[in-house]
């Protein structure tokens, strides 16, 4: 298992924001081994559910039955989401912590599946400190960072923040409509 887990502290935020905006379904892209899904999960009123995305088999078998209150999917974050789609699920909490390249799709994605007034963190959004900053570095994962950052700042549909804590944690507000 690799260690790429969040840190200690950006598990704590995110128990809290889940536990102050009274999440009832919480949406995870990144499994891993759980760890966050169990911070995510703890903030989780005993109706509440939290559905975990993870594309390696290994790593959601280690997280399976962690919590009847948590659902790990098996699958591409992409396809799986698109299946939450069609039937028409909706959350209100989202915690992005996979395959960055697509982390512009899996945003616009959590804004189509939010519940009115869901909340929406994504981890590592200033990847390997300032390099995303940097604007001359084209390295195709820093410039999609940058891509997203920009949506995250500009698009009037969310309103959010960067919080300087990890790998720097977007959070954003789904405004209601
Ligand atoms: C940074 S780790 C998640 C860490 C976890 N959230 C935590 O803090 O404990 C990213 C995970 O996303 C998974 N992943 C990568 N690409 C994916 C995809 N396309 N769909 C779903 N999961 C993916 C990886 O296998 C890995 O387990």
């Amino acid at each position: 298992m690799p260690q790429i887990s969040i840190p200690p502290e950006v598990g704590r935020t995110l128990y809290l924001l889940a536990k102050i905006s009274g999440a009832t379904r919480i949406l995870e892209l990144g499994t891993l081994g759980g760890y966050s899904t169990i911070c995510l999960a703890r903030a989780l009123p005993s109706t509440g559910k939290c559905f975990t995305i993870e594309l390696n088999a290994e790593h959601a078998r280690f997280a399976n039955n962690l919590d009847e209150q948590v659902t790990v999917i098996v699958g591409d974050a992409s396809k799986q989401l698109e299946i939450l789609a069609q039937s028409g699920e909706r959350f209100d909490f989202f915690f992005i912590d996979a395959d960055k390249p697509n982390f512009d799709h899996y945003l616009e994605k959590a804004i189509s599946l939010a519940a009115p007034n869901a909340v929406i963190a994504m981890d590592n959004l200033l990847y390997f400190g300032d390099s995303v900053l940097d604007e001359t570095n084209d390295n195709p994962i820093l410039a999609k960072l940058r891509q997203v950052n920009q949506t995250l700042a500009q698009d009037p549909r969310i309103e959010s923040m960067l919080l300087p804590i990890g790998d720097e944690l977007g959070i954003a507000k789904v405004k209601s409509v």
